[in-house]
C-alpha cells in the first residue's frame, strides 16, 4: 500500500523557468484560499515564494509578473520598495530589512513542480 500524496497544484516543469526569470503563479489551498506565488530561478535553482511582502502584506509586483528591480538582481516590492535576494528571499533594503519572503512548500511529481495545497 502506498501513502497518499498531499494535495498539490501543478506549477510547471523546472526547465521551463529560465535563469533570472520570476514568474507569477497561484495555488488554491484545501481551505479555499487562493495564494499568489512567485517561481524564481536564480543560481540554477528554482524556488517558490509566497507573493506577499512581509512589510505590509501586499503582492510584490506592480503589474502581473513585474518582480525585478531595475538591474534584475533583486526582487522588488512595488508598494514601498523593499528588495529581496532571489535565492533566499532575505530583504536587503527597505522597510522590512532583515525579514524574508516566505518559501512555499513544493514537491516534484513526475518531473513537474507542484505547490502543496494543504
Ligand atoms: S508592502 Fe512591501 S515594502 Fe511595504
Amino acid at each position: 500500500m502506498t501513502a497518499a500524496l498531499p494535495p498539490a497544484v501543478a506549477l510547471c516543469r523546472p526547465e521551463e523557468i529560465t535563469e533570472g526569470e520570476a514568474r507569477p503563479a497561484s495555488v488554491t489551498t484545501t481551505w479555499g484560499e487562493t495564494v499568489g506565488l512567485i517561481i524564481v530561478r536564480w543560481g540554477g535553482a528554482v524556488r517558490v515564494f509566497k507573493n506577499w511582502c512581509p512589510h505590509a502584506g501586499t503582492p510584490l509586483d506592480w503589474a502581473p509578473g513585474m518582480f525585478w528591480n531595475t538591474d534584475r538582481t533583486l526582487l522588488l516590492c512595488a508598494t514601498h520598495g523593499a528588495q529581496f535576494e532571489p535565492d533566499t528571499g532575505f530583504c536587503l533594503y527597505g522597510p522590512c530589512r532583515g525579514k524574508r519572503l516566505e518559501l512555499w512548500p513544493t514537491d516534484m511529481r513526475d518531473g513537474v513542480l507542484h505547490a502543496l495545497a494543504g
